[in-house]
């Protein structure tokens, strides 16, 4: 029965990866993986959110996630690194223009637009939107600054459901330097009952 489920799952996910792939992402497609699976997990009519949409490919992936469920993402970006982004994709991908129109564009393209709302928002005010306990899956993928990640969790995890997902990006970039995603996670009262760890995302079911 589960071989079934994680196959089906994959076969899935096979059908949208080159999609995916034309979308500039920091995040790889084994990781997309990872947010699909967690999203198709979810009961109907979850609420997602995404803090950092970049140009929208884990956006994508979790609206993919939503198909036949009535879930809905909503995902935020201040493009406040629009800069480095966008001379890291022209370096590494001739592509640059890192920005919420670009962003809204690419989303556009996709069937699942529809699952996903954008916005334009810094974590912390996109944060006063939710209430307390209303979220199913909050996927964090913005700022990677040891004391940006704590103080974000703290705001953050009450937004989300008992028995809910906290998850993020990153965990395993520049493991050994001290201001990190992975050590900020590590510092921070949510992981005291158990962590996951897949390629670097993060995973935290709500306990608290
Ligand atoms: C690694 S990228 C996100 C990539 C995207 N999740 C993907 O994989 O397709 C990180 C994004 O977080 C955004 N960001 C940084 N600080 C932020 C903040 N305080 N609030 C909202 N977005 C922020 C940056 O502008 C950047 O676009």
């Amino acid at each position: 029965m589960f071989n079934n489920i994680a196959d089906n799952i994959i076969k899935d996910f096979n059908k949208i990866k080159d999609k995916l792939h034309k979308i500039l992402s920091t995040t790889v497609l084994e990781e997309c993986l990872i947010l699909y699976n967690l999203v198709r997990q979810l009961e109907d009519h979850s609420i997602i959110v995404e803090i950092g949409t970049g140009l929208g490919r884990t956006a994508v992936t979790m609206g993919y996630g939503c198909i036949g469920k009535n879930s809905i993402v909503y995902t935020t970006d201040n493009y406040a690194e629009s800069d480095t982004y966008s001379e890291w994709g022209m370096k590494e991908h001739n592509q640059g223009n890192w920005n919420f129109e670009q962003a809204k564009k690419n989303i556009e393209n996709f069937e699942v637009k529809q699952y996903i709302k954008q916005y334009n928002l810094d974590s912390i005010e996109f944060s006063k939107i939710f209430k307390e306990e209303s979220i199913d899956l909050l996927f964090i993928d913005d700022c990677h600054e040891y004391n940006f990640v704590k103080s974000e969790i703290n705001i953050w995890k009450n937004k989300i459901k008992k028995k809910g997902i906290m998850c993020g990006h990153d965990f395993t970039v520049r493991l050994n330097e001290q201001n990190t995603v992975a050590r900020a996670v590590l510092d921070s009262d949510i992981v005291r009952n158990g962590l996951f760890i897949k390629n670097s995302i993060w995973i935290v079911k709500r306990w608290w």
